[in-house]
């Protein structure tokens, strides 16, 4: 390693999750891959985005880098510390290094909690005292780096409009001062000018505190907007790792998303609609290529040979035997 590719804060190596599912009492089980051999460097200090079509496994894969979930196969590890050989108290405590904010800050604050309770459960989770002069510094100090005024701190959630609780959800990430961030769609519910000014700040708290993100979302408009590289999944699999927010795509998948268009209304919101052909069933995945009946370079090679990723001379991975040019 030289001193211009210093070390990722996150190594993932070879992560891959099974789930069962039984469709019938007396059927069978069968095995869904959600995540399906992934390995990624997060580097510090950069916003490092995935994107894909809903279940193509972005949230299974911000569960497993936080070893919220177990693997079936693979590694993960922050600083060089594989999480798999630590104890519960050694993960724990590195868990104040590592957060999730999530989609809906509706679930992820409880509604019985006042603003204050919440920002000082990880405090109560971590078995950090704070006496009640540091609690209400502590309480003040995050409400304003998050813009919010200490006037909420003795609200409930019900009283905060959608854009002020994803706020109060990404204080409460940053209550322990962590290093990485997993940010999970933390817009996708929100209106579009509360969208931009919930991106604003997380730019600015990434900036201001040094932070590196992992960025979920199924708008590859945004990420591009937003992050620093680009993740690219289908169903379960990176197909494509554009290096920088300009590189230009060069998996058929990615195109198509790049082509595609997301439909205005919220429910709609997650189908590609310039995307057509089956999406195969993630039970039964196809032997060759995933993406190949939806695919119009599709070859023979494509549907009995699955593509592995590997990299041109642009540091560029792609997982496809026909890129384009
Ligand atoms: N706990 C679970 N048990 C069984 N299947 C699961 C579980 N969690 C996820 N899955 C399945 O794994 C696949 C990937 O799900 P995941 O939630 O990671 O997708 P996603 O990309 O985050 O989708 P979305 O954009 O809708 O949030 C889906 O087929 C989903 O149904
Ligand atoms: S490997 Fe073949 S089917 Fe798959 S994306 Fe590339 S060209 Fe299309
Ligand atoms: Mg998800």
């Amino acid at each position: 390693m030289t001193d211009s590719t210093p070390a990722p804060l996150v190594s993932i190596r070879g992560l891959s999750r099974e789930f069962g599912s039984r469709s019938g009492l007396f059927s069978s089980p069968r095995v869904l891959r959600a995540v399906s051999d992934v390995s990624l460097d997060i580097p510090r200090g950069k916003v490092t985005g995935v994107v894909g079509e809903s279940g193509c496994g972005k949230s299974t894969l911000a569960r497993l880098a936080l070893c919220l979930i177990d693997a079936s196969e693979g590694s993960v590890r922050f600083e060089g510390v594989d999480l798999a050989s630590l104890n519960g108290g050694q993960l724990r405590k590195l868990r104040r290094r590592m957060q999730m904010v999530f989609q809906d800050p509706y679930s992820a604050i409880d509604p019985r909690y006042t603003i204050r309770e919440a920002l000082l459960e990880p405090f109560r989770i971590q078995g950090v005292g704070l006496s009640a002069a540091e609690a209400g510094t502590k309480v003040e100090h995050l409400l304003d780096i998050v813009g919010l005024s200490v006037t909420i701190a003795d609200n409930y959630p019900h009283q905060l409009s959608g854009g002020q609780k994803q706020r109060v959800g990404i204080a409460r990430a940053l209550a322990l001062d962590p290093s990485f961030l997993v940010l999970d769609e933390p817009t996708a519910s929100l209106d579009v000018s509360i969208q931009a000014q919930i991106i604003a700040l997380l730019e600015r708290l990434r900036r201001d505190l040094g932070l590196t993100y992992l960025f979920i979302s199924h708008d590859l408009g945004l990420v591009r907007y937003f992050c620093d590289s680009i993740v690219v999944m289908y169903l379960g699999r990176i197909v494509e790792i554009l290096p920088s927010a300009e590189s230009r795509p060069r998996h058929p998948y990615t195109r198509a998303l790049v082509e595609s268009t997301f439909e205005p209304d919220p429910t709609l919101r997650r189908v590609v609609t310039k995307l057509s052909g089956e999406i195969p069933s993630a039970f039964n995945l196809p032997a060759g290529c995933a993406f190949a009946a939806r695919c119009e370079h599709a070859s023979d090679l494509c549907r009995t040979e699955r593509p592995e990723l590997s990299k041109d001379r642009h540091d560029h991975a792609i997982a496809c035997h026909h890129p384009i040019d």
